[in-house]
């Protein structure tokens, strides 16, 4: 997505490890009308899948996920990385490794909010090492949902993600990809 590259181009910043910072729309300042063409993209490219239901995990996940959901008309269920006091123990979960982080993580989705048969897009932020995507794959298949497609605002091709989550059979659409940092600069794929 030309729109989505050109904003990581202006205002992304490459950090050392190979972390790429772009909290002026996506991580920390949310830019509302950037998120809608980016949800509107998701919706456009899973309109045949029948989707019941957006699948995303908190933080920042969420705000692409709310505007696809607006698009497609689904609600959005966003995993938990922590526990709530309103959460009882009716719940899928699974643990989640961010190699990034160095933490590992208990994801949580209320039984209430993933039921078998529904037709679920899980929607990211990054994808980098594929564990998120992983997890989320992982409650659907307890919940004997039916992954249609992971979408995925930026990816890091040149991490192992995308292969692991389609060697679980998952489409993968991601609106930008990186193909490396060269020297600090931003190269995507096909360029
Ligand atoms: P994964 O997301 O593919 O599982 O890979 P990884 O374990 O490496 O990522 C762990 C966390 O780091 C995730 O955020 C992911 O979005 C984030 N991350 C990975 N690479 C980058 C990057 O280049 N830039 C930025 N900004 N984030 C990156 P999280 O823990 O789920 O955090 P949040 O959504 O609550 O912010």
């Amino acid at each position: 997505m030309k729109l989505l590259e050109d904003r990581i181009l202006n205002e992304g910043e490459v950090l050392k490890g190979n972390v790429l910072k772009v909290d002026g729309f996506l991580n920390h300042q949310i830019d509302p009308e950037l998120m809608k063409l980016l949800g509107d993209e998701f919706a456009r490219l899973f309109k045949d899948s029948n989707i019941t239901k957006i699948l995303t995990i908190e933080v920042s996940g969420i705000a692409p996920s709310l505007f696809a959901g607006m698009a497609l008309n689904v609600p959005v269920v966003f995993a938990r990385k922590h526990k709530s006091i309103t959460m009882d123990n009716n719940q899928f979960s699974t643990t989640v490794h961010s190699y990034t982080k160095n933490i590992t993580s208990k994801i949580t989705v209320s039984k209430n909010y993933l039921q078998e048969n529904d037709n679920v897009l899980i929607i990211d932020d990054f994808l980098a090492n594929g564990q998120a995507g992983l997890g989320l794959i992982e409650i659907c298949k307890q919940a004997k949902a039916n992954v249609k497609g992971l979408g995925i605002v930026i990816e890091k091709s040149f991490q192992p993600g995308r292969q692991l989550i389609e060697e679980t059979g998952t489409r993968v659409e991601s609106l930008a990809r990186i193909e490396s940092f060269m020297d600090g600069k931003i190269i995507f794929k096909g360029e």
